[in-house]
Formats: C-alpha cells, sequence, structure tokens
C-alpha cells in the first residue's frame, strides 16, 4: 500500500489555504493509503516561542485534524516530538546535507537569511522536515506548492544518502493538488495566504464565524476591470477568489469564471461556498475540543504507531552510516513488536 506522510504546524490559527492545499487532500489520501500525518511542534520552535501557547495549539490542531475528517482508525495523527527519533535522522540529515543547499531555500531567505540573530533551526527546518518524511518510507507528500523546494530537498538528501550508504530511504514524490495549491492573501494577492501575515483581513480562518468569512471575501482586492477571467498573471484577485470556488465546488476555476459577468456575485457565491464548507468542520471542532481526553488517546496511539515504523528506518539509517548498533537492540524490538 502506498504510504503518504505530511506534516501541519501547530503555529497560530489554520487558514483557507492550509485547507485547500492540504488538509481536504489528507482527507481522500487516509482512504487509498497507510497514511501517517505529523503535529510539526518542533518546527514551530524556530521562531518566538510562547511554551503554554504551544502546548494548547498542538492539542488544538489534533482537534481540528479530527474535524477537518481525519478518522484515527483509518490514519495515524501523531505529534512530531513523541517520536524521538525525527530530530535523531535530522542530525544524520544535516551531515548530510550542504550548507550551500539550505542557503538556497527560498523560505529561509525570505524569512531572515541575513539577519545575524535568526536561529540555527529555522535555517535547518528544511532537514528536519527531510527526517519527517523519510523515516517513515513515504511515498507521496501531500503539500501546498509553497513545499515543493523542500521536498525537492528530502529527495535529493534520500538519493545522496542511499548513494553514499546502500539503498535506505524510500525517494518521496510530493502531491500538489491541481485547484487550491496556493491560495493568495484577500488583501494581497501576490502573496501566499499565510498565518503570520500583517494584514488578518486577507486571511480566512476555518474557524471563522460565517459573517467574519463574508466580510473577509467580500473586501477581496480584485481589479479595476469588470470581467470576470482566470488569469493569475494579470488578474491575481479574481482567479484567486476563483480558484477558492473551484476547490470549494470541486470545479475547475475556468468553469467558475463561466458562469460571472460581474464581481459581486462571484464574491457572495465564494463566501458562500466557503461558509458550507466549514461549517460542519466547525460544529465537529467545537464538540471535538470541549474532549480532551479522546485527543490525548488519539495522540497516544498515533505515537505508538508512528514509532513502530520510525524505530526501524532510524535503526537502518543509523547502521547505514557506520553507528554501533545499540547492545540494547533486542529489547527494543521486542516492545516494538507489541505494537504492530
Ligand atoms: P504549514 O504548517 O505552513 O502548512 C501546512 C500545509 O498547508 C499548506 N499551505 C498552503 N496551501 C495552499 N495555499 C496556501 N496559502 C498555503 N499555506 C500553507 C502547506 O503547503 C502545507 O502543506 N513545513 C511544513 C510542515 C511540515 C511538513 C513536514 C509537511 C513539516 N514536516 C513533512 C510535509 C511533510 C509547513 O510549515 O507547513
Amino acid at each position: 500500500m502506498t504510504r503518504v506522510l505530511s506534516g501541519v504546524q501547530p503555529s497560530g490559527d489554520v487558514h483557507l489555504g492550509n485547507y485547500l492545499g492540504a488538509l481536504r487532500i489528507w482527507v481522500s489520501d487516509q482512504k487509498e493509503a497507510d497514511a501517517f500525518y505529523c503535529i510539526v511542534d518542533l518546527h514551530a520552535l524556530t521562531k518566538e516561542n510562547d511554551p503554554a501557547e504551544l502546548s494548547r495549539r498542538t492539542l488544538d490542531m489534533a482537534a481540528v485534524l479530527l474535524a477537518v475528517g481525519l478518522d484515527p482508525d483509518v490514519c495515524t495523527i501523531f505529534v512530531q516530538s513523541h517520536v524521538a527519533e525525527h530530530t535523531g535522522l535530522a542530525w544524520l540529515l544535516e551531515c548530510t546535507a550542504t550548507m550551500g543547499e539550505l542557503n538556497r531555500m527560498t523560505q529561509f531567505k525570505d524569512k531572515g537569511r541575513d539577519d545575524e540573530s535568526v536561529r540555527v533551526g529555522l535555517f535547518a527546518y528544511p532537514v528536519l522536515m527531510a527526517a519527517d518524511i523519510l523515516l517513515y518510507d513515504t511515498d507521496r507528500v501531500p503539500v501546498g506548492d509553497d513545499q515543493r523546494q523542500h521536498l525537492e530537498l528530502a529527495r535529493d538528501l534520500a538519493i545522496r544518502f542511499n548513494g553514499r550508504y546502500g539503498e535506505t530511504f524510500t525517494v518521496p514524490e510530493a502531491a500538489i493538488p491541481k485547484v487550491g495549491a496556493r491560495v493568495m492573501d484577500l488583501q494581497n494577492p501576490t502573496s501566499k495566504m499565510s498565518k503570520s501575515v500583517l494584514s488578518p483581513q486577507g486571511t480566512v480562518l476555518l474557524l471563522d464565524d460565517p459573517a467574519t468569512i463574508d466580510r473577509k471575501i467580500r473586501r477581496a482586492v480584485t481589479d479595476t476591470e469588470t470581467e470576470v477571467r482566470y488569469d493569475p498573471g494579470t488578474k491575481p484577485g479574481v482567479s484567486n477568489l476563483l480558484e477558492i470556488l473551484g476547490a470549494a465546488t470541486g470545479r475547475s476555476p475556468e468553469d467558475c469564471a463561466a458562469g460571472y459577468s460581474a464581481y459581486g456575485p462571484l464574491k457572495s457565491d465564494t463566501a458562500q461556498a466557503v461558509i458550507e464548507m466549514v461549517a460542519p468542520i466547525q460544529e465537529r471542532y467545537r464538540e471535538l475540543i470541549a474532549d480532551r481526553n479522546t485527543l490525548g488517546q488519539v495522540l497516544i496511539e498515533g505515537a505508538a504507531k508512528a514509532r513502530a515504523v520510525a524505530t526501524t528506518t532510524f535503526e537502518r539509517a543509523s547502521q547505514a552510516i557506520g553507528l554501533l548498533p545499540p547492545p540494547w537492540e533486542g529489547r527494543l524490538r521486542e516492545g516494538r513488536e507489541k505494537f504492530r
């Protein structure tokens, strides 16, 4: 069976870009593949962090993942820091990656390559992400378009490691959706919608109430023409709305465009489609967030299932690179058998 793995940061609120670019694909993938979904709390440490907020957001993200439709009986949902092999393998891969290739990562360049106070963790971020992926013998990684370069690095590191130390890792493929892979900021449609953006009006949160969603979409920046056409190069604002409407209703943006001759109706239909799409998610979220025991249980079971796979790959990689197998290795293996 195809193995799928993907991750989401627990930093801030989940927005429409996260949902349309990644989470909704995770939901459909869980039925077709052996899927592992990871809340990447260690990645959240690469920027300023409030400890109480981080643990709250991590649990909150578990509730969001269940609310969007992930079923813990079908897929594995776990927290990155609960599986120590992620940081262990990240080190082996840091000793495989070069400064040059990490310096070329556009997300690092954007977030402060020239800032002396930038953290080492932010620089090494894509290597930890490669470890997340390679630990699970992952075939396919469903992500939004902004993760494309990180996926290329994960592939390069896997190929290099395999070439130097023998066949160890599966080389993963990125799976980027045709529609919704790059949802743009509603106020600044040439930048992607993001959690860290300065204009909250440009970001639709999955848990925004209907009136807020309606207001944000109706106030979306468009252009001075009136023609509704899908043309991201010259009409980024309108094309973004068409992309959102298409992703929310299962159509192509071009098909959506054919139904409109003015921006007003496009905006109100897009708002309505988004409100309808998120309503059941919000309802489930409210029930789940009140039930911390169930969330905790899901994460305990998820960590056990994830560890069973991760320890095997980590052991294989450690031995391939020449580390002495631990003398208690047999005991570790016995423990793992319990979760099979
Ligand atoms: P994160 O938490 O920023 O985003 C989670 C997912 O949402 C997608 N996404 C978008 N898709 C479309 N339009 C947007 N505006 C938009 N913004 C975000 C992202 O592409 C992502 O798929 N580095 C990753 C987390 C990560 C990971 C991994 C992913 C860590 N380890 C291993 C896959 C595999 C990140 O920060 O995602």
